[in-house]
């Protein structure tokens, strides 16, 4: 086709027009990539990131090189600098990031309130970037690539501000020269933030006008802010005496910056929910009270980690607040390997058949005076919140909660015994003999067959009595025969198994020497001036149950005497025929060997299915679940 001469000049100028497009797109193209962003988000994941990239790039490059970053320490701290500047350069949200630092040596961040403009409820898997920066890098950063972002951070800002919350722990510290446990620990690290512009890189020697400071506590900081301008923060250690410490290994923190809550938390002032059940002289056993508030919740995973330390062992003093300080520290964690000292597990049981975690502690040493510290998985919070569709971007962390002190029993008479099959609620330390029964899964069994003789023959009188009849022929009104059996269980579970202390324990009101004519495991016997007062009174030369001296032999104990009230719920249950009665109070003697009365100031005033040290507010609460709740969930087991 042949062109008119007015047509080949439009042709001509159409061609020259696009090509100065094309000239125009690939000289300014960034603009335009951008302007798409700020117009197109939050499509573009992928071009937004990779902004930040570049920026980073500038940042990276520009921290290896500038002189002004050279540490004033050695090649040493250099080569350390070197590799924070790799692991730190991007964190994610709510993702822990790990650095070593140096005594004496400052690490600072930047979080801009522009990379969060384009979060929203559906994209919070995007990661975003926290960049490390000093004063010089700074400068680079607040060039060409900056300033087109300016017009994002506008947008920001016009936004409701969210907040940011910074968390960090110490998961490693420089270790004690001195073997001495009372040493002192190594001090604190320091997270420093600032929003002022005026200052960007805080830290030691900055204006205190600009700048929060915050001193770790027991190796965790955290701290809250506003995100309506860009937070700039830093994490500095403090110079440590070469004389108390050897700093072969520096300080290691993680960071970790989230929207939500904070990731690693700390309470170290409220009561945690973490009670000793009992303790040998070998292991101890822990349990929460419920971790739901009714039977339908399902509770799959066990939420609570725990970490033991002997009060001998100072490797965790000044990290107690870290997750990952004791997850690298404690004496009892649980190790890569999958293997612990602690087994856990859930239990359902108690008030309502709510679920409890209870944790197993085995290879403790006799008479040492241990902490427990539960962390929780808040992991199992955002389940729950997902699952109700409220979860934002939540990708949990973990509370470090305050430690519970417990003792474990000297070597002696008593040995910890739990999953027997008829009383299902009796965990606690029993009398014992570690040469006729070498551990607790021989003595249990002893225990259950016992129990189990015991309660097979109250089930044939039992059923003399006319237990189905007609309300008006039974034997009471108020009262049937499965009522009669809980009464009885709960009676002879506390009765028959006996709550063991060891002999050496102080003298209290509920505790009743048992066995004193016989020797300890290595030979010796009671006190003589015991022995010529006591020694001829039944209550005091034997066991409660004869068979418990003739087959298990344990040697001298005191027993922790069951609560009065469950006699009384027994006498009251039962039918009068089967002739159970309980030792008036008045006869001071025979009830005092026999039976205590419940002190609700006092963590544990006597034995009942399910008793452990609850703090006296909720030892009440304990009692009353026993006497009333466990019946009605028990008699649905049987
Ligand atoms: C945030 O910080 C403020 C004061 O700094 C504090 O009162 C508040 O409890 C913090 N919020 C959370 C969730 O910790
Ligand atoms: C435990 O149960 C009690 C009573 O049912 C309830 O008030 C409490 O909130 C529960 N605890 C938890 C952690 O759900
Ligand atoms: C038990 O004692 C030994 C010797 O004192 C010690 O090495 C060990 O760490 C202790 N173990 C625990 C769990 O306390
Ligand atoms: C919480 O869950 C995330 C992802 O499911 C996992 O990576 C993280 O290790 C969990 N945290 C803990 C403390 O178990
Ligand atoms: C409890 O006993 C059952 C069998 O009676 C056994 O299978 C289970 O492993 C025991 N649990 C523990 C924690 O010992
Ligand atoms: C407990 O002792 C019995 C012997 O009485 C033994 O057969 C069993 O293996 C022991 N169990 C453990 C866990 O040591
Ligand atoms: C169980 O107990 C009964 C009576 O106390 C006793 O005769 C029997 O030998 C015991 N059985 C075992 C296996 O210990
Ligand atoms: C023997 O054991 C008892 C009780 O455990 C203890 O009081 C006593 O001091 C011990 N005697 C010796 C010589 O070890
Ligand atoms: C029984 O115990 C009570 C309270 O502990 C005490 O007052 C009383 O003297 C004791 N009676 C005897 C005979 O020991």
């Amino acid at each position: 086709m042949q062109l008119s001469p007015l047509q080949s000049r439009l042709a001509a100028s159409v061609i020259a027009s696009c090509l100065v497009i094309v000239l125009y797109l690939f000289l300014f193209a960034p603009q335009f990539a951008l302007a798409a962003d700020l117009t197109g988000f939050p499509s573009s994941d992928l071009d937004y990131n990779d902004v930040f990239h570049e920026i980073d790039d500038t940042v990276d490059s520009y921290d290896a090189q500038s002189p002004s970053y050279e540490p004033e320490f050695s090649l040493l701290d250099r080569s350390i600098i070197g590799r924070v500047a790799d692991g730190s350069n991007s964190l994610d949200l709510d993702h822990p990031t790990s650095s070593n630092i140096v005594p004496g040596s400052t690490i600072a961040y930047v979080f801009e309130a522009a990379s969060v403009s384009g979060r929203s409820a559906q994209e919070h898997d995007m990661t975003y970037e926290l960049r490390r920066h000093s004063n010089e890098t700074r400068e680079v950063s607040e060039g060409d690539g900056d300033d087109e972002l300016g017009a994002g951070m506008d947008l920001v800002r016009r936004q409701p501000s969210k907040t940011l919350y910074i968390s960090v722990n110490t998961c490693q510290q420089p270790s004690r020269i001195s073997p001495d446990q009372t040493s002192m620990a190594p001090p604190q690290l320091t997270l420093f933030v600032s929003t002022s512009g005026e200052n960007t890189s805080p830290g030691p020697g900055k204006d205190q006008n600009t700048q929060k400071i915050i001193v770790f506590d027991e190796g965790a900081a955290i701290y809250n802010t506003s995100l309506d301008r860009d937070v700039y923060f830093s994490i500095s250690a403090p110079e440590v005496s070469e004389k108390y410490f050897s700093t072969s290994l520096p300080y290691n923190y993680e960071v970790t910056v989230s929207l939500d809550q904070y990731y690693y938390s700390y309470d170290s002032i409220a009561q945690p929910n973490l009670y000793l059940v009992d303790s040998d002289a070998s292991s101890a056993y822990l349990t929460t009270l419920n971790l739901t508030s009714s039977s339908d919740q399902v509770v799959s995973t066990p939420p609570y980690t725990v970490f033991v330390q002997s009060a001998d062992n100072p490797d965790i003093n000044g990290i107690r607040n870290s997750y990952c300080g004791l997850n690298n520290w404690a004496q009892i964690r649980p190790l890569k390997d999958g293997n612990s000292q602690a087994t856990t597990g859930l239990r359902q049981g108690g008030d309502g058949n709510l679920t409890m975690q209870e944790f197993y502690i085995s290879g403790l040493n006799a008479s040492t005076n241990y902490t427990g510290i539960i962390a929780l998985n808040t992991n199992l919070t955002v389940q729950k919140r997902q699952e109700s569709g409220a979860g934002e971007g939540f990708t949990g962390g973990t509370i470090v909660y305050k430690g519970v002190n417990f003792t474990t029993k000297p070597n002696g008479a008593c040995t910890f015994v739990f999953n027997l099959t008829l009383c299902t609620e009796t965990r606690y330390a029993v009398p014992g003999n570690l040469e006729n029964f070498p551990n607790g899964t021989a003595l249990a069994a002893f225990y259950d067959n016992y129990t189990r003789t015991m309660w097979d023959n109250f089930d044939k009188v039992l059923q003399q009595t006319p237990c189905q009849a007609p309300a008006t022929q039974r034997y009471s009104l108020a009262k049937d025969c499965d009522d009669c059996k809980q009464a009885y269980k709960n009676w002879l579970c506390s009765v028959a198994i006996p709550r063991c202390e060891d002999f050496s324990s102080p003298d209290e009101s509920y505790l009743q020497m048992r066995n004193i004519n016989a020797p300890f495991p290595n030979g010796t016997l009671v006190d003589e001036s015991i022995r010529n007062k006591f020694g001829n009174v039944r209550a005091y030369n034997s066991s409660r149950n004869v068979e418990i001296d003739n087959t298990v032999q344990p040697g001298p104990y005191k027993e922790v005497l069951p609560c009065d009230y469950l006699c009384y719920e027994l006498v009251r249950s039962c039918p009068s025929s089967i002739g159970f009665s309980c030792p008036l109070q008045k006869s001071k003697f025979s009830f005092n060997t026999s039976y205590a009365i419940p002190d609700n100031d006092k963590e544990l005033s006597c034995n009942y299915p399910g008793s452990a040290y609850y703090p006296s507010a909720a030892s009440a609460m304990a009692v009353s679940w026993i006497s009333i709740m466990t019946l009605i969930t028990l008699l649905l087991l049987l």
